[in-house]
């Protein structure tokens, strides 16, 4: 994508990535994505905060064909999506000096291997004068990595977030739209930055008082009413769960996708919504999001070698490393001759901190018994959330 300019003077970039369809070699990125770099241009001095992806630096050289002078790189984040162009940004621009946190001076040097005269850290507040532009660093460590910083141009209110605020959204759009970036926003959240809650929580208690005109971050488009995406990492982070039952589940002969059906009926008639994922094709970026919001998870699995399906197993693992909201948790499972599943999740899912409901086990195909025992698994749940004040109906 062609520079455009966001405020006068300030500039975005990067590249949009159409393509993409991976992410971490693990995370789907439906709607592709960008890599965001900014272009601050002072009467005095001109910065370029972030860099792009080493798959797109030809963009970011491009858009900054133009340019004969860079004083500062300012690197928000080292992840490569953001700092991979710096060593080529840096051999077109050796006149250029890295800014960035104190911690990521090492993994600068780890990482990218750059060090030396030409990184200086920057203190947390730390302001710099371009000429009629002035900015001021903000550490935001734990939005993902520890070092990450966020950057306010302070004369124009408009805040550099890097990946804090962030959506995999490829869209030639500079300025996103609500109704497109709120989902992609959310399914970031999900997969990037619920595991870090707590840190997320310090950051907006100083990101707020800012109160910035525009947020940019470094993935997908800039927020032009911030307060919808300051809203929604609010609730995220610090709000209760919904009342919803997520259910993962594998099914090999059929015989654990009667229980679900059985319990998604169930839960349904007891005004609990339920969102269910079949794990032989899901995308784990949708599971993820529904997350965000579940009060429970139900675990429906097969018995695989005494164990949970594979499937399950990966499942549950990145639920649990996500460390979502859900407070209970339950195990619905079929099995042949023998199980040893509930102890497999709940090895899984000690991260969750979530309280074990009664798991129902089937021994083959479920009979009228089993599915009265399903029905009592649903009337627990439904009373479990009720008794928590979940909102009531969540359908
Ligand atoms: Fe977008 Fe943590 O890199």
């Amino acid at each position: 994508m062609r520079s455009r300019e966001v405020r006068p003077g300030i500039y975005s970039v990067g590249a949009v990535d159409w393509e993409r369809r991976l992410f971490d070699a693990l995370i789907p990125l439906p709607e592709g994505t960008s890599y965001n770099s900014y272009l601050v241009r002072g009467t005095d001095k001109t910065a370029l905060v972030d860099t792009v992806d080493p798959t797109k630096t030809q963009v970011l050289l491009d858009n900054l064909a133009g340019i004969d002078r860079l004083d500062y790189v300012v690197i928000q984040h080292v992840e490569q999506d953001h700092s991979g162009s710096l060593p080529v940004i840096l051999s077109r621009h050796p006149e250029a000096r890295v800014l960035c946190s104190a911690k990521a001076v090492d993994l600068l040097a780890s990482h990218l291997r750059v060090s030396g005269d030409v990184v200086g850290p920057v203190e947390d507040g730390q302001e710099l004068e371009l000429g009629g532009k002035t900015l001021r660093f903000i550490y935001t460590p734990w939005a993902h990595w520890p070092e990450t910083i966020s950057t306010l141009v302070q004369e124009d209110a408009l805040l550099l977030s890097c990946d804090l605020f962030g959506s995999h959204l490829a869209t030639s759009d500079l300025f996103g739209r609500d109704e497109e970036v709120y989902p992609a926003a959310k399914r970031y959240f999900a997969e990037i930055m619920m595991p870090f809650r707590a840190a997320l929580k310090k950051n907006l208690d100083r990101i707020e008082p800012l109160r910035p005109e525009l947020i940019a971050p470094s993935h997908g488009p800039v927020y032009a009413r911030p307060q919808l995406i300051l809203g929604a990492y609010r609730e995220w982070v610090e709000g209760p769960p919904h009342n919803l039952v997520v259910i993962p589940y594998v099914s090999m002969h059929g015989s654990t996708r009667v229980l679900v059906d059985r319990l998604t009926d169930a839960l349904v008639e007891r005004g609990v919504k339920v969102e269910r994922f079949d794990l032989e094709a899901v995308d784990l970026g949708r599971l993820a999001t529904a997350l965000v919001d579940a009060a429970t998870v139900v675990a429906a699995t097969p018995t695989v070698l005494s164990n949970p399906h594979p499937a399950m197993v990966s499942a549950l693992y990145l639920a649990s490393a996500l460390r979502p909201r859900a407070r209970f948790l339950a195990v619905v499972a079929s099995y042949g001759w023998a199980t040893k599943v509930v102890e497999m999740v709940a090895s899984l899912t000690a991260g969750l901190k979530a309280e074990l409901i009664e798991p129902v086990l089937v021994k083959g195909l479920a009979g009228s018994g089993d599915l009265e025992r399903i029905d009592e698994l649903a009337d627990t749940i439904a009373a479990k959330h009720a008794e928590a004040g979940l909102g009531g109906p969540g359908l």
